[in-house]
Order: structure tokens, then C-alpha cells, then sequence
């Protein structure tokens, strides 16, 4: 036999799009939680860079807008539209009508349904009024649900009962017209007791002619634990003939991370941005914060974070790629060597192999490709799926090992015919 012959291939540096324009590709958002004060340096870079959609992170809720009754605070909120329009970037208003983070004048006082019902519309028609022509879209109700499907006890229910949520809507159609008007919530990514809930009140509601456009899916997830019905819960809202969206994507996990858990991670972004560009009416997916810098996960469960595409110092993660792979980006391969051998040979025949490794980077998928320089031909092949057309060869992973770690390898093998020369080829990875 003769020896093994080695040649690296050099890695692809794919100079990916940023995620706004592989989005709007596919006619997709892609949004970003902010905070309007960071909207400056590497932060207002990137928010500006990537992203299509901005959601005021707490800017718009009514404890903020509204401390004391009566004297408003609209700086932060007016910054991040300023700063969306200045962008070409969609905003999505968050949130009208939400049990937490209420002004301490609202929660505190003793209110009548009347009273309440006054201040909620007067609410609505302040804020959705304000920005009347600017905003995409309204959450209008944030998190009517318990986990059971019943309806949340909070201010609004028990003094309005169900309806507040028709009112709601109805208030904020009347003072924006063009707005896109969305019910929002957690724990309902999945095919389960909340979200039939939220469908039964959305399908009710469609029934009744209140104006509903959308269903924001919040998805808060944990590292691992995508649920498996996320693309068919999307669908059947979508069949009720109603918009979806992503609204809130973080997804966390146990600190301290390590490769193993960005990705998976990244797997998991794949998979829900994937679930979204594969329903048409699914518009587009919001991170809530883009920099583990800027999210909430931390503060709100301890010992967990990590959740977003970008660390702390601003650096795209695994998951970043992730969901550029998802909007149909291709995906950068810098950090990963594809290594072709011909492992023996024989008058007419030889076997080779491609192995691909990676360091200080991961792949969540693969594909390797050359071109045979002296008719060599493949004709069978083993731990991926070749296919050769004259002389351009393509081999994709298997479904057991796309995954290619920080770190580590993955090998493929192949059995080709030869005559004359063998030649290497040089490999690409994509
Ligand atoms: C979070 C913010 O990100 C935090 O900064 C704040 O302290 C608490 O609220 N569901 C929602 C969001 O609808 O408004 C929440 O945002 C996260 C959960």
C-alpha cells in the first residue's frame, strides 16, 4: 500500500450575512430585547448590525412609563424607537396589560371595575397613542395563564373578569389601528394544558370578531429541553389564522458553561428558529437580550445563565451560528479542519477518509466537498452521504454525527475507484 497522503484543507472563512438580512431573506424578523441606555459603543453596533426587531426589554412596561400617577417617563421607551427607526429596525411595544411590574400606585390602590376598566383603556390609549404609526406590534396581554390553562389571578381578572382581555385588545385597535395586536405568554412553546388554554381564548376571540392578530410564544427555555411539539404548536396556531411569534427566545443553562452545553445550545437555537422559518405565518423569533451581558436569566435564577447568542464580552457563541444556519446562512467553519487520507490502496481501488476537527469552534452540522482531479470515483460510503456528480463530490454528515465539538472529531470514510493517479483533493468544509 502506499502511504497515507495528508493534506489540511483550509477552512472556509464564510463571511456570513448578519442575521437581519438572512432573516428578511425569508421574510422573517429577527428581534432583540434592549436596554436604552446601552444602545451605544459594541452594544448599539450590534443591535444595529443584526437585528430587524427591537422590544423595549422594560422600557414600555407601565411601571416605568408611569411611576407616579399622572407623570410619565417615556425617555427610554422614545430612545429605542428613535434608535429603530434610525435603523430601519421593526418595534415591538412590550407590554400593556401584565400582572408584574406595575407602577406601585396601580397595585396599591382599591379600585372599582369601572375604575379599572378607566384606567386600563386610558392606559392603552396613552401609550399604544403615543407611538400610534411607529410600533409593528403590541403585546397587548402579557401572561393571562397559569400553568394549569386556568386564568391568572391578577388586578385585571379579578376586577374585570376574562374579558379584560377583549377589552384590552379592543382599546388598543381603536388607538393604533395598523398595530399588530398579540396575546404573549410562557410554558406555551409546547402542545400542552396552557397553550390549548391560550388557543381555546384566541380561537374564542376570533369568533367573536375581537381583534387578535397574533400569539406571542415568550419561550424561556432550559439548555436540552426544546419541546419536541414546538413546530406543530406553531402550526395550529397559525391554522386558527393568526400570526406567531418567537417573542422572548433565551435559552439557559447550569453555570458555569462549558463546549458541551454551548453546543447543545446551539442545537437548541437551531431548532427553534428552524420551527419558526418552517411555518409560514411564524414572522420571526426575538432573543431577549443578545449578550449574556444584558439578560435577565441570572438575576432571576440563580446559578443559571448563558442564555443568549453573544457572551459577555460580546463574542458570538455557538448559538449564534446556530441561528444563522437556521435563517439559511451558511455556516462558518473557521476553527474546523477537514483532513482528506487515503488510508490503502490497491490497483484499481482505494479507500480514504475525511476526518473533520474543530478547536476553539463547533459545528452543529457539516458538509465536505471536493472535486477529483484524475477521475477517481467513489462508490461507496460510510458515517456520512456522499454523492459524486463527474467529478464534484459532496458528503454530508449522517444523523448521528453532525455535531462536531469544540475540541473534538468526527471521521467519514469512503471506498473509490482509481486509475492512473490519485491525487488529493482539496477539501472544503461547509
Ligand atoms: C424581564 C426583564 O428582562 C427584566 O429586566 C425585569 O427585571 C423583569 O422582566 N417575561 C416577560 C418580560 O414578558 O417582560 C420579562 O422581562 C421576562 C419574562
Amino acid at each position: 500500500m502506499l502511504g497515507a497522503l495528508l493534506v489540511t484543507a483550509p477552512a472556509a472563512h464564510a463571511a456570513d450575512a448578519p442575521l437581519r438580512d438572512l432573516a428578511a431573506a425569508k421574510g422573517k424578523v429577527m428581534g432583540t430585547a434592549v436596554t436604552g441606555s446601552k444602545l451605544t459603543g459594541t452594544y448599539g453596533e450590534i443591535a444595529a448590525r443584526e437585528f430587524n426587531a427591537l422590544t423595549p426589554g422594560n422600557a414600555m412596561k407601565w411601571g416605568s412609563v408611569e411611576p407616579t400617577r399622572g407623570s410619565f417617563d417615556w425617555a427610554e421607551a422614545d430612545r429605542i424607537v428613535d434608535f429603530a427607526e434610525a435603523n430601519g429596525q421593526q418595534v415591538r411595544g412590550h407590554t400593556l396589560v401584565w400582572h408584574s411590574q406595575n407602577p406601585g400606585w396601580l397595585t396599591n390602590g382599591t379600585w372599582t371595575s369601572a375604575q379599572l376598566s378607566q384606567l386600563m383603556n386610558d392606559h392603552i390609549a396613552l401609550e399604544v397613542g403615543r407611538y400610534k404609526g411607529r410600533l409593528a406590534t403590541w403585546d397587548v396581554v402579557n401572561e393571562p395563564f397559569n400553568e394549569d390553562g386556568t386564568y391568572r389571578q391578577t388586578l385585571w381578572y379579578n376586577g374585570l373578569g376574562a374579558d379584560y382581555i377583549a377589552q384590552a385588545l379592543t382599546a388598543a385597535r381603536a388607538a393604533d389601528p395598523a398595530a399588530k395586536l398579540y396575546i404573549n405568554d410562557y410554558n406555551v412553546e409546547g402542545v400542552n394544558a396552557k397553550s390549548t388554554a391560550l388557543y381555546n381564548l384566541v380561537k374564542s376571540l376570533k369568533e367573536r370578531g375581537v381583534p387578535i392578530d397574533g400569539v406571542g410564544l415568550q419561550a424561556h427555555l432550559i439548555v436540552g429541553q426544546v419541546p419536541s411539539t414546538l413546530q406543530q404548536n406553531i402550526q395550529r396556531f397559525a391554522d386558527l389564522g393568526v400570526d406567531v411569534a418567537i417573542t422572548e427566545l433565551d435559552i439557559r443553562m447550569q453555570l458555569p458553561s462549558d463546549s458541551a452545553k454551548l453546543t447543545q445550545q446551539a442545537a437548541d437555537y437551531k431548532a427553534v428558529v428552524g420551527a419558526c422559518v418552517a411555518v409560514a405565518r411564524c414572522v420571526g423569533v426575538t432573543v431577549w437580550g443578545f449578550t449574556d451581558s444584558d439578560s435577565w436569566i441570572p438575576d432571576t435564577f440563580p446559578g443559571q445563565g448563558a442564555a443568549t447568542p453573544y457572551d459577555e464580552n460580546y463574542a458570538p457563541k455557538p448559538a449564534y451560528e446556530a441561528i444563522a444556519q437556521a435563517l439559511g446562512g451558511s455556516q462558518s467553519t473557521e476553527g474546523c479542519t477537514a483532513t482528506y487520507s487515503v488510508t490503502s490502496q490497491w490497483s484499481t481501488g482505494f479507500t480514504g477518509q475525511v476526518r473533520i476537527a474543530c478547536s476553539g469552534a463547533a459545528l452543529s452540522s457539516w458538509k465536505a466537498d471536493w472535486t477529483y482531479g484524475a477521475g477517481q470515483r467513489i462508490t461507496q460510503a460510510w458515517n456520512a452521504t456522499c454523492a459524486q456528480t463527474g467529478t464534484a463530490v459532496s458528503c454530508s454528515n449522517a444523523s448521528y454525527n453532525g455535531t462536531v465539538p469544540d475540541g473534538g472529531s468526527v471521521t467519514f470514510g469512503f471506498n473509490a475507484s482509481w486509475s492512473g493517479s490519485n491525487p488529493v483533493p482539496v477539501v472544503t468544509l461547509g
